[in-house]
């Protein structure tokens, strides 16, 4: 039994990662300052302090009795990161650097980092593997980027062991409309309204998707592991065409709502798929929850009972 720092406790993933904490008998303390996340996400009687990672003090104050740090607080989103570049990497780059230093002032030998597959920038092989050419395209990218190295120069410099997690697209309970455009929400969002959902380009296009309990299942492998270090893809392992996504949500839900076709967007990816091998090897990453089924069935029964979803549909109706 541990206790663990989870930072953006608040958000869809963190929160996921204190309930898998919770079932595992760990006691987690939550750090977050409610910005993108939702209250409604605490679990109660989790210890929450509501404060900021660009803040040192508080950050330290928080990590006291702290075994390891799953650091997920962040400015996320690439198109936040054009409108204000400055939060993005005070947030983003200072705040983890908050991180590392109070965890390595008090011992605490492992961040888990949450990272990003927007540190790769346009994909130019497929599988993607770690080692695929790092030129991101937006603020948020160069900041996680950044941020990464940052953990990977604490593992030189000190006796530390920390673990950077780069997600593919990560869906699942928890994950609402609102979450920077993506497209499993949006999707979900048009069948509860029962009107079609919107394509762009051919929808032939493909996307890696992994669910949220099996990012949460990799957080707590690479927390508790002896020796994992460095930067590790965190993806399903296969892929699914945008037109099949639409087809599979709809016979899910039981609801045809039609999709439309849209113009291609510029900078869409065609292809995107992780290659895990590296994470199966040193923490024994395997995904479990397929998104042909539970997946799906799961987050569409979560977000036709969400109450914050409801009201939203209820004030937009
Ligand atoms: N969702 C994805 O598909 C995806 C993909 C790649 C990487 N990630 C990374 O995973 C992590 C979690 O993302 P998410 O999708 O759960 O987003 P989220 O917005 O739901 O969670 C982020 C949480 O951090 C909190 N936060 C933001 N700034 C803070 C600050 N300065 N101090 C304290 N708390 C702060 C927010 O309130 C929120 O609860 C992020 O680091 C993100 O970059 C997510």
């Amino acid at each position: 039994m541990m206790r663990a720092l989870v930072t953006g406790g608040a958000g869809f993933i963190g929160s996921n990662i204190v309930e898998r904490l919770l079932e595992l008998g760990h006691e987690p303390v939550v750090l977050d300052n409610i910005s993108s996340g939702y209250r409604e996400n605490l679990v109660p009687g989790v210890p929450f302090v509501e404060g900021d990672t660009r803040d040192a003090a508080t950050v330290a104050e928080a990590m006291k009795g702290c075994g390891v740090v799953l650091h997920l607080a962040a400015s996320v989103g690439n198109a936040r990161s054009i409108a204000d570049p400055q939060t993005d990497s005070a947030v983003n780059v200072v705040g983890t650097l908050n991180v590392l230093e109070a965890a390595r002032a008090q011992g605490i030998r492992r961040v888990v980092y949450s990272s990003s597959a927007g540190i790769f920038g346009e994909l130019k092989t497929l599988p993607i593997a770690e080692d695929h050419p790092q030129d991101p395209d937006s603020p948020y990218g160069t900041s996680k980027l950044a941020a990464e190295k940052m953990c990977l120069v604490y593992n030189k410099l000190y006796d530390m062991r920390n673990v950077c997690l780069r997600y593919f697209n990560v869906y699942g309970p928890h994950q609402r409309f609102d979450a920077y455009g993506n497209v499993i929400p949006i999707f979900a969002d048009r069948i509860l309204k029962g009107v079609p959902m919107t394509i762009f380009g051919d929808g032939e296009q493909t996307r890696d998707f992994v669910n949220v309990a099996d990012v949460a299942a990799a957080n707590l492998a690479a927390a508790f592991s002896d020796d994992a270090q460095g930067a590790f893809n965190i993806g399903s392992g296969g892929r699914i065409t945008i037109n099949r996504l639409a087809r599979v949500m709809q016979e899910v839900s039981g609801v045809e709502v039609g999709v439309e076709y849209g113009p291609e967007r510029p900078g869409d990816v065609r292809d995107s798929l992780a290659d895990i091998a590296a994470a199966r090897a040193a923490f024994g990453f395997a995904p479990a929850v397929p998104i042909e089924g539970r997946g799906l069935e799961e987050y569409m029964d979560w977000v036709s009972h969400d109450p914050l979803t409801r009201a939203r549909l209820e004030a937009e109706a």
